[in-house]
């Protein structure tokens, strides 16, 4: 990555903050430019903080270089500035409207941010080759374990059939696969989808279920377990995921040209999760150990009293789970995080950024 500028949309987010920052420690005159609208989908001061990190670290680093944008993917006229004056070499689009339920009730804003969002990067994607420049050598992008739906064959895999999505959500990420391989196929850009297993970490996402279970355990609520407890997650680090996202970065899809003389697209489309499925009140018991452990909750605290086991949500599935065969065979890389050493993490941080 020597020498390269990186465009990181959704820069500000939890993925997108912690790949920032270990960029940003390699060095070598790296140059990240940080997109991020900071909107308010959940706690801005989250995101407030993140940008601090980002910040501190870059403050401290004379070789490399750090540069945040305010602003919001869906508007052309800024990505087409941003491409035109930073030349990116490497974008890695993250940014997004997340979760899978309030896709249901929000659908405006998912059109808006993955669907003409991701339009706006392909197309200046497309014009970075313009008149014989070197353009963007690799388009990495986040899509999610959420294509395969009800799949029923498990551990998925890519090979899998993604045609059933069951949240709009899920949709707008398989749309992005099939939008990038249009792309790879007429302007031979080299692109990477990645799809992500429920990742969990410090600094994480407060709607997600394990943030939203420490909030309500705390305020002394009940927590709704899904499915009557029936549910597995393959849930991943967000070390682990970053580690993936940098290695799959340095080794963009490569250019080659087919029989018919046009360009066979230089596309890939990557699992990556922790392929070790975990039961959610597993989960949740080891939350709540942590939680104990780290002082968030105290040491005679009656877990079992708080769980409420409930029917499935509308958009949800029973279980995920990444074959991850490719992501080791291509990169030699497997998440390998435990769920302990994940969630001590995040019940440590959780103390010291709210207590
Ligand atoms: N966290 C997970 O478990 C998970 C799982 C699968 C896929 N993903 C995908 O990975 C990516 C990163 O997820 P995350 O967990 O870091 O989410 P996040 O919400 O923390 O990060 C996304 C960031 O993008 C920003 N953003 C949203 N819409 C924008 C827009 N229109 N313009 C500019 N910025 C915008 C948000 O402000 C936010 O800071 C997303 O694409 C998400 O769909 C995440």
């Amino acid at each position: 990555m020597k020498n390269k500028t990186v465009f990181v949309t959704g820069a500000a987010g939890f993925i997108g903050s912690v790949l920032t920052r270990e960029l940003l420690s390699a060095g070598e005159g790296i140059h990240v430019v940080g997109l991020d609208s900071m909107n308010d989908y959940y706690d801005v001061s989250i995101k407030e903080y993140r940008l601090r990190l980002i910040d501190e670290l870059a403050g401290g680093k004379t070789d490399a270089k750090w540069t945040f944008i305010k602003g919001n993917l869906a508007d052309k006229a800024l990505i087409d500035d941003i491409f035109a004056r930073y030349k990116p070499s490497v974008v890695v689009n993250l940014a997004a409207q997340a979760g899978v339920r309030y896709s249901i009730t929000n659908p405006d804003v998912y059109i808006e941010s993955n669907i003409i969002g991701f339009y706006n990067i392909l197309e200046a994607c497309r014009h970075s080759y313009d008149n014989g420049e070197a353009g963007v050598e690799h388009l990495v992008y986040a899509s999610s374990s959420s294509v395969y739906g009800v799949n029923k064959k498990i551990p998925y895999s890519t090979d899998d059939k993604v045609d059933n999505p069951v949240s709009l959500y899920a949709a707008t990420k398989k749309s992005n696969e099939l939008m990038a391989h249009a792309y790879s196929k007429l302007y031979d850009i080299p692109s990477t989808g990645l799809r992500f297993f429920t990742v969990y970490g410090p600094a994480g996402r407060p709607d997600m279920a394990y943030f939203g279970f420490t909030d309500k355990l705390l305020r002394g609520e009940k927590i709704q377990i899904f499915n009557y407890g029936n549910c597995k997650r393959d849930f991943t680090y967000v070390d682990d995921i970053v580690e993936g996202v940098k290695r799959v970065i340095e080794a963009p899809p490569k250019r080659t040209v087919g029989e018919d003389g046009l360009p066979v697209p230089p596309y890939a489309v990557y699992n990556i999760g922790n392929n070790s499925p975990e039961n959610l009140l597993d989960f949740v018991e080891v939350l709540s150990e942590e939680l104990v452990r780290a002082g968030v909750l105290p040491e005679d605290f009656d877990f079992d009293s708080r769980k409420e086991l409930v029917p499935m949500q509308a958009g949800d599935v029973p279980v995920t789970y990444a074959d991850t065969s490719a992501l080791e065979r291509d990169f030699g890389f497997k998440p390998s995080t435990s769920l302990r050493d994940g969630l001590r993490r995040f019940a440590e941080w959780y103390k010291e950024f709210y207590m």
